[in-house]
């Protein structure tokens, strides 16, 4: 199968092009390294390998014509991720966001390839239902603030994708993750595991924004990423969005304790004011609960990993050590749930954006 990872340098990108190498897939990764890092995948791009590096922007149509043309399947991962950055560069991250899309989606086309496009739980806005399911309202605040932009712009995406798949017959299946984590993901874009589990291996106070009391369901990659492998081959979907996050609730103030727990760290848990940590008009969401009964259905998705090992996975790519009782290392080592024992970037920076 030839497969093609746009933004296959990024956090799930890397972990997807991992595990679709050891199915034998051949593939091509397209990436114009904006947030991503060839550190991610530099272990599987060996002379003669089967993953091809093109570093590229789909902005550009040619590169992108060029990367899927013979595809058997594309996942279209590539995007300015996470409400911070797209309220540091607005214009540029809407461009990617919707033009990039739009490009993916005719190369696709014209390849005649299946396409899993990557859309975000973020476009639920501030519907806070017990259990989001995929025809869920959403709720969004003005097109005028900039924090509504990621989810205005992923919206366009679902619905330019369902036009395709209704006028043109592309066989396409967009999934939208919930707050998915583990190794290698970075803090400088306001990702909170990462930032949080980096200040605990510091010995530094762990910033929760407000009063900790929003919520979560956290998945790990590992988690969903055969499931997006499985969905690209799934009929079924074609035509659907798909909701795939983690199972369990938690609040950002006890995934604090959970931290500092897990990791024995001598941090205190401070709390900033949302007007500190952003920009002004930035709200955050209170609650994003997925219903993951279609994915389940669809493709067998039951995520399994708790937010215990999440944190110490985590933590592990970051360069923490922990042993057993029997002095055995806990869990694997970074890269080690892969093909390749991918060798890790250094997840946040000690100049990080982050506050
Ligand atoms: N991580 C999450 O919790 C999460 C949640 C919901 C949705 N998503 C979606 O999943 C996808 C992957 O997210 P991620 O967490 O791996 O983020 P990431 O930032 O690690 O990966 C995005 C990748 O896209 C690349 N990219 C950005 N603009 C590009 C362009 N113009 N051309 C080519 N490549 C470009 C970046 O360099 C990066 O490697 C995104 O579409 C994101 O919206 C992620």
């Amino acid at each position: 199968m030839r497969s093609v990872v746009t933004g296959g340098a990024g956090f799930i990108g890397g972990h997807l092009t991992e595990h679709l190498l050891e199915r034998g897939d051949d593939v091509v990764v397209l990436d114009d390294l904006s947030t991503g890092s060839l550190r991610t995948i530099a272990p599987l791009l060996r002379p003669g390998g089967r993953v091809r590096f093109v570093r590229g922007s789909v902005l550009d149509p040619v590169a992108v014509h060029e990367a899927i043309d013979g595809a058997d399947r594309v996942f279209h991962l590539a995007a300015a991720v996470g409400v911070r950055l797209i309220l540091e560069r607005p214009p540029e991250s809407l461009r990617t966001n919707i033009h990039g899309t739009e490009n993916v989606l005719d190369a696709t086309r014209e390849a005649g390839a299946t396409l899993v496009l990557a859309s975000t739980s973020e476009i639920y806005g501030k519907n806070t239902a017990d259990r989001l399911e995929e025809g869920a309202d959403r709720i969004l605040g003005s097109p005028l603030t900039e924090r509504w932009t990621y989810a205005a712009a992923k919206g366009i995406d679902e619905a330019f994708a369902h036009a395709y798949f209704r006028d043109f017959g592309l066989r396409v299946a967009i999934v939208r993750p919930f707050n998915t984590v583990g190794p290698r993901q970075t803090g400088r874009y306001g990702m909170v595991v990462p930032r949080l589990v980096a200040q605990a291996l510091r010995g530094e106070p762990l910033t929760v924004h407000g009063d900790g009391g929003q919520t979560r369901c956290f998945c790990d990659v590992r988690d969903l990423v055969p499931a997006l492998e499985r969905l690209s081959r799934e009929p079924r979907a074609y035509g659907l969005a798909v909701n795939m996050g983690g199972a369990t609730e938690i609040s950002i103030g006890d995934l604090a304790r959970r931290i500092v727990d897990v990791l024995r760290s001598p941090s205190p848990i401070v709390h900033v004011p949302y007007d500190e940590a952003y920009p002004r008009g930035y709200e955050d969401m209170r609650r994003r609960v997925p219903d993951n009964g279609l994915a389940a259905r669809l493709v067998g998705f039951r995520p399994a990993t708790g937010i215990d090992q999440i944190i110490e996975r985590v933590a592990r790519s970051l360069g923490w050590r922990d042993t057993c009782v029997d002095g055995s290392e806990r869990d694997a080592a970074p890269g080690a749930h892969g093909a390749s024992g991918a060798s890790v970037a250094p997840a946040v920076p000690a100049a990080s954006r982050e506050s």
